[in-house]
C-alpha cells in the first residue's frame, strides 16, 4: 500500500499564491533580519514581495519597543492602514516584533487598532504560517505573545542582500540596564549552536556572500549557555577560516564582557573588521552605576585604550543616553569629556526614553525634555566635530570597499564600506556591486568620505 502522507497542521496550504506582501521594519538588525525570515516564510505560502503596499494583500510591521518615537509611528501607520483595509476587504494586516511580545501593547493594538488580523511577539516567528492561516479565516485578532522560545532553528531566511548577510548568533539579553526594555521583550540570552552558525556562514560563502554581520545583543556573552562553553572569540577565530568569505562583522559588544582574548583574535583575523560598536551610554560613574551597566567610566577608557594599541585603523562606535533620570550637568559633563577622550569614530545619542517595566521607569526625573533636547545638540555638535576630524585622519591613505551599489544622494557615484565600517563614495561603474575595490581617500566629512578607485575590483 502506498505510503499515505498526512498533511501536516504546521505548513498550511500557499493561501498566498497569487498575492503580494509588504514588510515594514522598524528598530535593529535583529529586526531587520527577523524581517528577512518573516520574507521567507511567507514567500513559502506563495506571497510575492509587492512594490507598494497599496498593492499587497499582506502587510506586516515588525515594531521596535526600544523608544518612543518608534512605537508613535507604528500607530500612525496602522491609523493609515485602517483606511486601506476599508478599501480592500481581503487585506491582512500583522503586527509583529518588539512591540507586541509586551502583554498591555499586544491587548492596545488589539483594541485599538480594529483592523489588525494578527499580533505576533518576537517568539512566534517559527508559528508566523500557521498564524496567518488562521488569520485570514477567523473574524477575531489572532493574539500569539507567548514566551516560546522553541522551532527559531532552521527557518529560511531571504535575505534583502545579495553579498551582506545578518548572521544571529546569540538571541535575548540577560544584562537588564536599567533603562532598556530588550530582555522583557526578546527573553533571555539563548546562544545558537557553534557548528550551526559555523556552517551557515560557510553555506552564506558557497552562496557568494562576501561578508556577515554576527548579531546578538550582547555578542561578547555568546556560549555561557551552551555545553562547554564556547567562547565568542573561539566562535570568530573558527568563522576566520571560511574559504570565500571576505569580511566578518559583529555587533553589539558590552563593554563590561569584551575581553583580551576577543581583542587579540580581532587584531589577528584576516577577514575579522576593525571596527567595535561598544556603547557606553554615560560618561559618569553615577549613572553607569545606576544604569546598572557593571563598568565604570575608567574601564571603558582602558578597554578603548587596549583596542587602539592592538589593532591599527581600528574604529570604535558608540550609543550614549542623553538625560537619564537624575543626570545633572556635571553627569553630562563627564559624557562629553568622554567622547574627547575616547574619540569615537560615531555616536549615536538618544534622548532618555521611559520604557514600561523597565527599573529606571520608577526614577524620578527632574529635567525637562527641553533641556535633554539641549543636551543633545550639544553632545551631538562635538561628536560631529570628533568624527570629522577622525575622517579627515584618513585622506590620503588607502582603503579596502565592499562595493554596496550607487550612492543613495548623487547616483553617478558608487558607495562602499570600508572594513571601519566607514562609507566611502567613489565615481566608478555600476557594475561593481558586491566587489571588492582599493581607494584613496581624497576628501572627509562628518558622515562619510569621498575617494578615488585604485587598480581592478576582485
Ligand atoms: N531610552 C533611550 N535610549 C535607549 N536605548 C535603549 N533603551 C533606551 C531608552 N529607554 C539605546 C541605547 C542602546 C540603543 C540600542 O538604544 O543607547 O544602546
Ligand atoms: Fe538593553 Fe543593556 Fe541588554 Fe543592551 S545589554 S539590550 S542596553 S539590557
Amino acid at each position: 500500500m502506498p505510503f499515505q502522507q498526512v498533511p501536516s497542521l504546521k505548513q498550511p496550504p500557499r493561501f498566498g499564491e497569487g498575492k503580494q506582501y509588504w514588510i515594514n521594519t522598524f528598530g535593529c538588525q535583529m529586526n531587520e533580519h527577523d524581517s528577512e525570515v518573516m520574507a521567507a516564510l511567507v514567500e513559502n505560502l506563495g506571497y510575492r514581495p509587492a512594490s507598494d503596499p497599496q498593492e499587497a494583500e499582506l502587510v506586516i510591521i515588525n515594531t521596535c519597543a526600544v523608544r518612543k518615537k518608534p512605537e508613535d509611528k507604528v500607530a500612525s501607520m496602522l491609523g493609515k492602514l485602517g483606511a486601506l483595509k476599508q478599501e480592500k476587504d481581503d487585506l491582512i494586516i500583522a503586527v509583529g516584533g518588539c512591540m507586541t511580545q509586551q502583554e498591555d501593547l499586544a491587548a492596545y493594538i488589539k483594541n485599538r487598532f480594529r483592523q489588525v488580523d494578527l499580533v505576533f511577539g518576537t517568539h512566534a516567528l517559527p508559528r508566523l504560517p500557521e498564524l496567518l492561516d488562521r488569520a485570514r479565516r477567523e473574524k477575531n485578532t489572532i493574539v500569539d505573545i507567548e514566551e516560546d522560545y522553541s522551532g527559531r532553528e532552521g527557518l529560511p531566511a531571504h535575505r534583502a542582500s545579495i553579498f551582506h548577510a545578518w548572521l544571529p548568533v546569540i538571541y535575548g539579553c540577560n544584562n537588564f540596564c536599567a533603562y532598556c526594555v530588550v530582555p522583557y521583550v526578546r527573553g533571555r540570552e539563548r546562544s545558537r549552536n557553534f557548528e550551526e552558525i559555523v556552517s551557515e556562514a560557510s553555506g552564506l560563502a558557497q552562496k557568494g556572500y562576501r561578508e556577515i554581520t554576527l548579531l546578538g545583543q550582547n555578542v561578547n556573552s555568546y556560549g555561557h549557555d551552551l555545553p562547554g562553553k564556547p567562547k565568542f572569540a573561539s566562535l570568530l577565530a573558527e568563522l576566520d577560516r571560511i574559504e570565500g568569505l571576505s569580511r566578518i562583522r559583529f555587533m553589539t559588544s558590552h563593554p563590561k564582557d569584551l575581553s583580551a582574548e576577543l581583542i587579540d583574535t580581532v587584531a589577528r583575523g584576516k577577514k575579522i573588521c576593525e571596527h567595535f560598536h561598544l556603547p557606553a551610554q554615560s560618561g559618569s560613574n553615577r549613572i553607569l552605576d545606576k544604569m546598572n551597566r557593571r563598568y565604570t567610566r575608567e574601564q571603558y577608557l582602558d578597554l578603548a585604550r587596549q583596542i587602539n594599541e592592538a589593532i591599527p585603523g581600528v574604529s570604535i562606535t558608540s550609543d550614549i543616553i542623553v538625560g537619564f533620570p537624575g543626570e545633572t550637568e556635571e553627569d553630562f559633563a563627564a559624557t562629553l569629556d568622554l567622547l574627547e577622550q575616547v574619540r569615537f569614530d560615531s555616536a549615536f545619542a538618544f534622548i532618555y526614553s521611559p520604557r514600561r517595566g523597565t527599573k529606571a521607569e520608577k526614577y524620578t526625573d527632574r529635567s525637562t525634555y527641553e533641556e535633554k533636547e539641549k543636551r543633545l545638540q550639544a553632545l551631538n555638535k562635538i561628536q560631529q566635530r570628533i568624527s570629522l576630524e577622525e575622517n579627515e585622519r584618513l585622506v590620503g591613505s588607502a582603503l579596502e570597499l565592499l562595493v554596496e551599489g550607487p550612492s543613495k544622494s548623487n547616483p553617478e557615484l558608487q558607495t562602499g564600506r570600508a572594513r571601519n565600517n566607514k562609507l566611502v563614495h567613489f565615481p566608478g561603474p555600476a557594475n561593481l556591486t558586491g566587489r571588492l575595490i582599493q581607494v584613496r581617500i581624497t576628501e572627509a566629512r562628518t558622515w562619510n568620505l569621498f575617494g578615488e578607485r585604485e587598480g581592478e575590483p576582485y
